[in-house]
Formats: structure tokens, sequence, C-alpha cells
């Protein structure tokens, strides 16, 4: 809609701003502008006519005064549809980043406050917020306490032909994920990432299986195009293991991927259709619920107990749901820590074969035991092809050499192959000649050693100053291997409103919200403990556990001082 109007300024309620002397020229004709496309035809009109190739434009009110012109621009209000599967709180982060990427919203601009957002279009206020969260970890704004939101980048409007990313990018608006792991902090401590430590890395041991390979006769074909289903003599140094270990049936295949992500991915590709429905852990790994619903999948969350995903739930999961796929962690699960008992893997198994289900056993943490037996996979010879197991070299080595593989029936392997290299071809031959070498030399089992020495320090340190420092009514998991631990702070405390305040402590970890499927408890979070030494773990634990403590103190003397409720 463009419209010219006489010298009003106030038209259609809107209210022109004060009048512009930009090129000390009057104003006697205005141009109301609905829609960016619009307004940037008559930027770059008005601009070329002045002789001019840019002008910082304010997205309210754009004044272009050589020729007598007011623009107004309105911003336009979110669409937001309730029967769209996108949830409304990522139809609203879609509306918000795409007038910031298209330049309509510009760096600096305050966003309407939650609650004035949410009053006007009829939504409850954490819808609100969780859509300003995932604005904010994806960079597009920043909070300040007490102030609001505000636009942090600046965007800059490319001309007329302005795409609509906002339209364009619709359809893939992301799930609520936690902020990608970034460097460690140098002072801080951060809980928030599930990763080994960078000072375990046996960089020496690497750099001689780095030379070894170099000077390989193989090292000109491992540089060539290579095979989709992996870099064959890692390939078979992993089947002849899985073999080893009895878990490979005769029928049997395997891929090699560039870590689990990938191989849930994949198997996402060629197992699932928009609106199937996934048995999944609730809590689960924020990588599984974020691409799984990406997918269009429909995730069943099934609770985690002390003892990993709880079977009799997921029976009913089964008999009611009707699922496609099943996904558990058999060992030392992502959030929780938890793990498997033996009986509970024979019953999943067992369900899995009645009710005609794959069972895909994501086992990422196996090889970090550090106390007690090994127990045996879910993933047997014996089975008749319902169990897929996925493991990787990420926790046990290096994750940024992303190496994991896919073990399961030929036929799916076969897909699997067919649906990576579209992917990307296949997994860098390098890396996976390196780790081949490591684990040949010996050089990665006498690492994994000192990884197990030191995540049971690690473990020990953690479950001690969790002990110590959380304030009594907390709760939180002991695992016996793995990286993660679960908490649950008292109530009233809610672990993502205290977040801001351990980040002011230079502290950090991942509350809850970013695990939960359909059961959130506000005060839960993960603690990832494996990157930290002993010592900064206690002292993360003793600041988070200072704050948990002072906000129990606050609330709980607040509520003592509210008066008793009239007895009528
Ligand atoms: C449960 C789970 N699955 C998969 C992954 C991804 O592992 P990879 O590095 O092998 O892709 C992780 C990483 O944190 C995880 O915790």
């Amino acid at each position: 809609m463009e419209k010219s109007v006489g010298q009003d300024t106030d038209f259609f309620g809107v209210k022109a701003v004060e009048s512009a002397d930009l090129f000390g020229a009057t104003i006697k004709v205005i141009h109301i502008v609905d829609n960016i496309t619009q307004i940037v035809a008559l930027v770059k009109y008005r601009l070329a006519a002045l002789g001019q190739s840019s002008h910082p434009f304010h997205p309210k009110v754009f004044k272009l005064t050589t020729q007598l012109w007011y623009a107004v621009f309105v911003v336009p209000q979110p669409q937001l549809d309730a029967s769209s599967a996108l949830p409304i709180y990522r139809q609203l982060y879609a509306h918000f980043s795409g007038l910031i990427q298209t330049g309509q919203m510009a760096k600096g601009e305050r966003l309407p406050a939650t609650r004035e957002l949410a009053g006007t279009l009829g939504l409850n206020r954490t819808t609100v917020a969780a859509a300003y969260e995932l604005l904010e970890s994806g960079g597009f704004i920043t909070g300040q306490v007490g102030r609001g939101s505000f636009v942090a980048v600046q965007h800059p409007a490319t001309g007329s032909h302005l795409l609509d990313w906002t339209d364009m990018l619709q359809r893939s608006a992301p799930a609520l994920q936690p902020p990608a792991p970034g460097p460690q902090l140098r002072e801080g401590v951060s809980f928030a990432t599930s990763r080994p430590s960078e000072q375990l890395f046996p960089l020496d041991a690497l750099r001689a299986s780095c030379e070894e390979v170099m000077a390989g006769s193989d090292f000109a074909h491992i540089l060539q195009l290579g095979s989709p289903s992996g870099y064959e003599p890692l390939r078979r140094y992993l089947l002849d293991a899985a073999r080893a270990e009895n878990l490979a049936a005769p029928d049997d295949d395997l891929i090699v991927t560039n870590g689990c992500q990938q191989s849930l991915d994949l198997l996402g590709r060629v197992l699932l259709r928009p609106g199937d429905k996934v048995v999944v852990e609730d809590p689960v790994y924020p990588g599984l619920k974020s691409l799984f619903q990406a997918a269009g999948a429909q995730l069943i969350g099934v609770p985690v107990g002390a003892d990993g995903v709880e079977i009799d739930q997921l029976q009913a999961a089964l008999d009611h749901e009707r699922p496609r796929l099943i996904v558990v962690t058999s060992n030392f699960q992502n959030p929780t820590g938890a793990t498997l008992p033996v009986g509970a893997r024979s019953a999943l198994l067992r369900a899995a074969q009645a009710a005609g289900v794959p069972l895909v056993e994501n086992d990422a943490y196996g090889d970090l035991r550090y106390s007690g037996e090994d127990l045996p996979p879910i993933k047997q010879s014996t089975d008749a092809g319902h169990v897929i197991l996925l493991r990787s070299f990420s926790k046990i080595t290096f994750p940024g050499l992303r190496v994991g593989w896919v073990l399961g029936p030929r036929a799916l392997i076969a897909r699997l192959a067919q649906s990576k290299q579209l992917a990307d071809l296949h997994t860098d031959q390098l890396s996976q000649a390196v780790l081949l070498r490591f684990a040949e030399s010996g050089r990665m089992a006498a690492h994994r050693a000192h990884m197990l020495q030191a995540g049971a320090e690690r473990l020990a340190a953690v479950l001690a100053a969790c002990d110590r420092y959380l304030p009594a009514g907390s709760r939180f998991t002991r695992p016996r291997g793995g990286m993660n631990l679960w908490v649950r702070l008292p109530e009233p405390l809610d672990a993502g409103e205290l977040l801001a305040r351990a980040h002011r402590e230079n502290v950090s970890y991942l509350p809850g919200k970013y695990f939960a499927v359909s059961r959130f408890d506000p005060g839960s979070l993960r603690l990832s403990f494996a990157g930290l030494t002993p010592d900064e773990i206690r002292k993360g634990l003793a600041t988070l556990g200072t704050i948990f403590s002072n906000e129990l103190e606050r609330t709980r003397s607040n509520a003592a001082m509210e008066p008793a409720p009239a007895m009528v």
C-alpha cells in the first residue's frame, strides 16, 4: 500500500514525527508504505536522485526531504498461526529475526516489553519470553535487566531486490537450542558443555599418529575422494571390534559418520517422514530433540529415572502411540547421567521386538565408565535386526575430529550410505586415518586409561561439591561415568532465571528447559563436569551454591512476610 496524502502529519492513527530538515526542504507529501520492498524502492529512488548511495533509515519513520517526502514505515504485526505445526514462540522468533535481518528493526531499537506484547497478541508472557530468549541466543537482541530487550545487530537493507528472508526461513525456524559451545571461559567456570577437557588431549601422541599417517604409503589415497561408507581400513577395524564384542550379526554392516549427531541425522532422513512419532527420553539430549523436531517428527517423551528411561512408560508409549522409532542412551545418558540396568535393557529389547519398532541405542558415552562393571550393550549379535548401535570417538578422544559410526542391518546401512553421499560425500579421511593409527598404535587405549582416571576425579569432585554447596532440598543424580549430572533445585527456584546471575559471577550451566520434551521442571539443570578440573568444579559450585541459597532465603523470607489470607 502506498498513499499520498497532504501535509497532514496525522493519518490512520500514525503520527509522523517531528518535521525533518535533513536536506533543508519543506514537506508537502507523505508516503505511507507497509512493506519493506516499497520503502527500499523509495529510498533507492530518492537517494539516486540525490546522488547518494546510502542513508541510515529508521524503521518506524523514514524521512526524505529534498523532494518534500515523508515515508512512514509501519513495522508489521506478527502474523501468528495457531494451527501451524511451528510453535507460536518460534513463529514470533521468525518474525523478529526477519525484521532484524531485513533491516526493518535497527540496532539499538527496543523490542516491546514481553508483558506488553503478550497482552497485544493475546499470548502467554512465557511464550513471548521464550521467543526473546531464542533471539538472544541467536545474537539478534540483548536483554538489559530492568530496561528491556534491544536489537543487537545492524543488518543493512540492501535494495529493491531484497529477498524476504523471514518468509524463506519460516520453514526451518530452529527449536529452542542451547548456545553452540564456544571457547572455554578463561576465567570463569562453564558447566554448560558436555565435552572432554582440552588439557587432557594427548597432543604428542596425536602428532605422532599424524606423522605416521603422512609418512605412510596410503597418504595420497587418503587425500583422494573416498567412500561414503567410510575409510575402508577404519571401517574394517570397527567392524572387527564389533564382532569381537559379539555385537555384529552376520547380516550387519557398519558406516562411518561425522559423529553420533550425523548418525542421528541420517537415520532421521531415511526412516522418518513429517508427522512420524519417535519415542525419546525426557529429558533428552537437545541435539536429538532439535534435529527430529526440525524433520517434522512428533516426539513422545518417556521419563528418565535413576535407572534410565522408565520401561513401563515406554511400553505404554509403544502400545498407544505406534511410534516409528525409539531412541535411547544406554550408558550415562545426557543430561541425567543415568544408565539402564541389564534387566531394563532386555525388557526394552523385548518390547521393541514385540512392537516391531527399530531401537536406536545411542552409546556416545559407553567408554567413559569410572566405576563398576561395563554392561552389555542392548545390541547383541543375537538380535533379529531391531537394534541400531551408534558410537563415536568424540567423547573419548577429540570431539573436533568428528568421527563416529553406525552398526546395524546391512539394508539400512546401505541406505544410510546413500543419504550420507548426498549430505557430504563422506567423512574426512585424514581424521579417520589418524584416529585409526591412534587406536592401532595403542595410544588410544593409553589415553582412555588417563581419561578414566581424570573422569573419576572430576566426578568425585562434582558429587562432593553438590553435597557441600547446593541448598538443602536439592536433588542430583549420581552417575558412575560419562560427563553430566542432573540437578533439581528446591522449589520455587528457577534454574533458567538464575542463570543470568550465575553468568554475572562467571559461571555457566544449562537449565532444564533445553532438555525437556513434555515434562519441564523449572528447578532442573545440567552440570557437565568433564571439561573442568576438580578445583574449577569446586569453585564453580561454591558460586552456584551461594546464588541458589541466597535466592531460596530471599523467596522464603518474602513468603514469610506476606500477610496471611483473611479467614472468611
Ligand atoms: C547423547 C548424545 N548423542 C550425540 C552426541 C553428539 O556426539 P558426536 O560428537 O559423536 O556427534 C552427543 C554430544 O554431546 C550426545 O550427548
